[in-house]
């Protein structure tokens, strides 16, 4: 059996879930952080200690204004609401990506990130305003910038998931199979599940299964 360590997500489906339900792709928004609640409990449950979420890319600021809008308002409710249950459950917050938000945001995503900060059952790293491409050349640049030399030690010291081991599983909803700039360097190993549901639609046992087929594959990292 595999050991899972860390599962990554990138949770997609939501605008066309929302028009097809709800003629509203903000709807398919809402319904998606249901989805990420249910997540959160099962990855506790299975005793996973880190899980990733693609929560906002670097081009989806070309989306529309107000759905923009929607999902930082939809985040600023969320981390007002729910930090201090994540917290209490001893849930680590980190924030991959930069943060280019309104003060507002960028002080509760602050506070939520130092508030958490020892808590050790499961660490949840939201990827905001995140593109694994910038990523790389923002390490490459410290790299040079220290005069260090470049290989693998190095550079994954100098990405934003140092001391997070990479991801064992990538789980991409909504039935489109690419990575859309995301952790490029750090999926290099890792088992990829494309699955066709649309994320407000996957469920715990979605979940479940994958996770029960991912242990079951022979890993081989390149050996046989
Ligand atoms: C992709 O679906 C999803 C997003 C860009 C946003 C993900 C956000 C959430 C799940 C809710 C907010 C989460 C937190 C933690 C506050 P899409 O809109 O690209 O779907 P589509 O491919 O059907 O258009």
């Amino acid at each position: 059996m595999n050991p899972l360590k860390h599962v990554a997500i990138i949770m997609d489906g939501n605008g066309r879930w929302g028009l097809k339900y709800k003629n509203s792709r903000n709807a398919g928004h809402k319904a998606g952080l249901n989805t990420v609640e249910k997540i959160i409990k099962e990855t506790i449950k299975n005793k996973i200690n880190f899980l990733t979420l693609f929560a906002f890319s670097t081009e989806n600021w070309k989306r529309p204004k107000k759905e923009v809008n929607y999902l930082f308002n939809l985040l600023e409710n969320f981390l007002i609401n729910r930090v201090e249950d994540l917290h209490k459950q001893n849930i680590k917050l980190k924030i991959l990506g930069s943060k280019k938000f309104s003060s507002k945001l960028n002080k509760l995503l602050n506070n939520a990130e130092k508030k958490t900060s020892k808590n050790t059952k499961l660490q949840i790293n939201l990827a905001l305003n995140y593109g694994s491409k910038s990523e790389l050349i923002n390490a490459f640049k410290k790299i040079k910038k220290n005069k260090n030399i470049i290989n693998e030690k190095n550079l994954s010291k100098n990405l934003q998931t140092r001391n997070i081991p990479d991801p064992d599983l990538l789980i991409r909803t909504g039935n489109t199979k690419r990575l859309s700039n995301f952790l490029l360097w750090q999926l290099a190993y890792s088992e990829i599940f494309f699955e066709k549901k649309l994320w407000p639609a996957f469920t715990e046992k979605d979940y479940s299964r994958i996770i029960t087929e991912y242990k079951n594959i022979k890993r081989n990292f390149g050996k046989i």
